[in-house]
């Protein structure tokens, strides 16, 4: 016995209801990376019926539905309370959703969710992450060492970034060129007193550069060492220092006569090797 194709729909949609397997095109949704507490945030939500009727769209954060927009009923458009979120109604249609006032715990995976009307109920959903960030006042806080290693120096540094949620990016510049950390740490701090359950601790990142810096990358005498903390576009901070270049300065290249010697040398190492070049003259 032959399926029809009108039989086999209704198969799939007896089997599987509204998560049709069946594919509604080009669902989109453009949902900001990152927001700041009580920013008005917009979710939109596109899509192409190809000549499908809509039947429903639905907002989930997680798995709770909280907007709902089916245009045969009355009203079409249903808010489900879900602690944090607003919606402005007044400026919610069939494509987007704008929330008011968001705080932190809002910070989630956000799902839309598309349906078409008979008799195919195709089904679609799509879904991005939210972060809703708190910005730190304080600024991220360089120290550095330094020590002086057979002729250059050895500048060790570390960086901590303010606490945030998520952990900030640490990024390092010496005299204004990026240079790769040599390691990183995430601390988690204690839990926010308002969200004691909440798995989203506030977390410090502290980066580590170790580098060997010689006589080349001395411009007019001084090292400039710099720490950027971002938090995706919403926060960028640095620490600065400078380092001055007080290795002991060499003997002047016209009395050696070798510079190979001189450069970075200690004055007693430059006079043994005046002493000995003397004595192979003297030698000859
Ligand atoms: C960073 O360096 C300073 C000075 O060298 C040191 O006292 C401090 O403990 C270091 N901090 C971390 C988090 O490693
Ligand atoms: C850190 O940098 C990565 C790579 O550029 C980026 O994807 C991520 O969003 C950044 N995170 C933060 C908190 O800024």
């Amino acid at each position: 016995m032959g399926i029809n194709p009108l039989m086999w729909k209704w198969f799939l949609f007896l089997s599987f209801g509204f998560k049709g397997v069946f594919p509604l095109r080009n669902v989109q949704v453009t949902i900001p990376k990152a927001v700041k507490v009580y920013d008005t945030v917009t979710l939109l939500c596109k899509y192409d019926l190809e000549g499908e009727q809509l039947y429903s769209v639905k907002w989930y954060k997680g798995n709770k539905e909280f907007f709902r927009y089916i245009p045969k009923e009355m009203p079409s458009m249903l808010v489900f309370p879900i602690p944090g979120i607003n919606v402005d109604l007044s400026k919610s249609n069939a494509n987007e959703v704008v929330l008011r006032d968001v705080q932190r715990e809002v910070t989630g995976l956000y799902r839309c969710e598309v349906s078409t009307d008979m008799p195919n109920f195709y089904t679609m959903i799509v879904s991005s992450y939210m972060y809703v960030v708190d910005i730190p006042s304080e600024n991220p806080i360089l120290h550095i060492q330094r020590e002086f290693v057979e002729g250059n120096y050895l500048v060790r540094a570390n960086c901590s970034a303010p606490p945030s949620f998520p952990a900030m990016n640490i990024t390092w510049y010496i005299n204004g060129l990026k240079v790769n950390e040599n390691g990183r740490k995430i601390i988690n701090l204690s839990p926010i007193q308002t969200f004691p359950m909440d798995k989203r601790r506030l977390r410090m990142t502290v980066s580590y550069v170790s580098k060997e810096i010689n006589e080349n990358v001395f411009q007019g005498g001084v090292i400039k060492v710099q720490c950027v903390s971002t938090l995706f576009h919403l926060y960028k901070s640095e620490d600065v220092r400078y380092i001055d270049d007080d290795r002991p300065k060499p003997w002047p290249s016209s009395v050696i006569g070798f510079n190979g010697i001189s450069a970075g040398s200690s004055f007693f190492v430059q006079y043994i090797c005046w002493i000995v070049i003397i004595g192979v003259f003297m030698l000859r």
